[in-house]
C-alpha cells in the first residue's frame, strides 16, 4: 500500500461514485473524511472516518474539512429520480449549488484551507448539441440542467478565492452494475426488450465507474495540470443506436425496440428532453493530459462490466 500524507474530504460518499472512491483512496493510502446526511454509522473501517450533517448549516463535518488537504464534492439529489416538478427542480439545484456554496464558505474560514477542490459536473452542461465535437471550452446549452451545471460549476470556482486549485468534471453517464443507466436497463435486455432510447443517431456520452474514480484521482494529483474543468467521458463517444446494438450482442439478445422521444417527453416531461439531449463529448484535457483511460471503448467496458 502507497504512504500518503493526505486527507480527502469526500461528500456523496455513499453514492455510486463516492462509495467506490472512498475504496480507492483508502486503498491507496488516503485518510478519507466521507461525508453523508444522516447521522454517520458506528462501524470503523480503518482509514475512512464519516461525518454527518447539512453541508449549508454550520456543523461538525466543518472541522473534518478544516483538518483536509483536498474535497471531492459529489453530493446531489438523483437528477433521474422522478419528474422534475417545480419542487424537485428546486432540490436538484439546492443540492448541488447551495452544498456547494456552503463547502466553499466553510473552506475559505479554514486557518489552513485545503488545497484542492473537485467537484462533478455533468455533460448536460452542453445541453443537446446533435453532431457537434464538444471540447471543455465549448459554451454551455440553454436548458435547465445546462443552467443548473453552469450555477453549479461556477459555485466551485469560487473556491479559488479561498486558495484551492479547482477542477470540474463533467461527467457523461457512469456505467456499473450497481446502479445508474446500465443497471437499470440490463433487466430489460436480458428479456429481449432493449433498445435505443430517443433517436439512434443522438450521442451518448458514457464512462466506465473505473474510470471515473481514476479520473477523480487524476484530478486530485494534479494531472490535470491548471485546467479548470475535465469532461469526463470514454474517447469512444458513441451514438445511442451503437450502444443499444452493443449491448444487445454482448447479452446475445436483440435490441430492436425503440423508445421514441416523444413517448419520453409524454413520460417524464422535461426530464424526457434532458434525457434524449444528444452530446458528442470529447476528454480533451484528460487525455493531453496524459490520463490512461481502462475503458476507452464501449464493448471491452460493458463486457468487464457484465460478464
Ligand atoms: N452517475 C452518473 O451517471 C452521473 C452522471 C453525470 C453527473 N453525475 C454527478 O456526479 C455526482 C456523483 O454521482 P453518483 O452517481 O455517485 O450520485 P448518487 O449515487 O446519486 O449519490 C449522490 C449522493 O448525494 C447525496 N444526496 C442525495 N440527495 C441529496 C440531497 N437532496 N441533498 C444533498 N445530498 C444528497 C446522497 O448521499 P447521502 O444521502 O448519504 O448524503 C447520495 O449518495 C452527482 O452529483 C451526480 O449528479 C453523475
Amino acid at each position: 500500500m502507497a504512504v500518503s500524507e493526505r486527507t480527502v474530504f469526500v461528500t456523496g460518499a455513499t453514492g455510486l461514485v463516492g462509495a467506490r472512491l472512498c475504496e480507492k483512496l483508502v486503498a491507496g493510502g488516503d485518510r478519507v473524511l466521507a461525508h453523508r446526511r444522516r447521522p454517520p454509522p458506528a462501524a470503523r473501517v480503518p482509514g475512512l472516518t464519516w461525518f454527518g450533517g447539512d453541508l449549508c448549516s454550520p456543523g461538525e463535518w466543518e472541522s473534518a474539512l478544516a483538518e483536509s488537504d483536498a474535497v471531492v464534492h459529489l453530493a446531489g439529489a438523483s437528477i433521474v429520480a422522478g419528474r422534475w416538478t417545480p419542487a424537485r427542480k428546486r432540490e436538484l439545484r439546492a443540492s448541488r449549488i447551495a452544498t456547494t456554496r456552503g463547502l466553499v464558505e466553510a473552506m475559505a474560514r479554514c486557518s489552513s484551507p485545503p488545497s484542492v477542490f473537485v467537484c462533478a459536473s455533468a455533460s448536460g452542461y452542453y445541453g443537446a448539441r446533435g453532431a457537434e465535437a464538444l471540447e471543455e471550452d465549448s459554451g454551455p446549452g440553454g436548458d435547465f440542467l445546462a443552467q443548473l451545471c453552469v450555477d453549479w460549476e461556477a459555485a466551485a470556482l469560487a473556491a479559488q478565492q479561498a486558495g484551492a486549485r479547482v477542477v470540474r468534471l463533467r461527467f457523461g453517464a457512469i456505467l456499473s452494475r450497481r446502479s445508474g443507466v446500465l443497471a437499470s436497463v440490463l433487466p430489460l435486455y436480458r428479456l429481449g426488450l432493449g433498445g435505443a432510447m430517443g433517436s439512434p443517431a443522438s450521442y451518448f456520452p458514457w464512462l466506465h465507474e473505473d474510470d471515473a474514480t481514476g479520473l477523480i484521482a487524476f484530478a486530485l494529483a494534479g494531472g490535470a495540470g491548471e485546467e479548470s474543468v475535465l469532461n469526463a467521458a470514454a474517447p469512444q463517444c458513441v451514438t445511442m443506436g451503437e450502444w443499444a446494438r452493443t449491448l444487445g450482442r454482448i447479452l446475445k439478445r436483440p435490441a430492436l425496440f425503440r423508445v421514441p422521444e416523444v413517448a419520453l417527453r409524454l413520460a417524464f416531461g422535461e426530464m424526457g428532453e434532458a434525457l434524449v439531449a444528444g452530446q458528442r463529448v470529447v476528454p480533451k484535457a484528460a487525455l493531453s493530459g496524459g490520463y490512461d483511460f481502462a475503458y476507452p471503448e464501449l464493448e471491452a467496458a460493458l463486457r468487464a462490466l457484465i460478464r
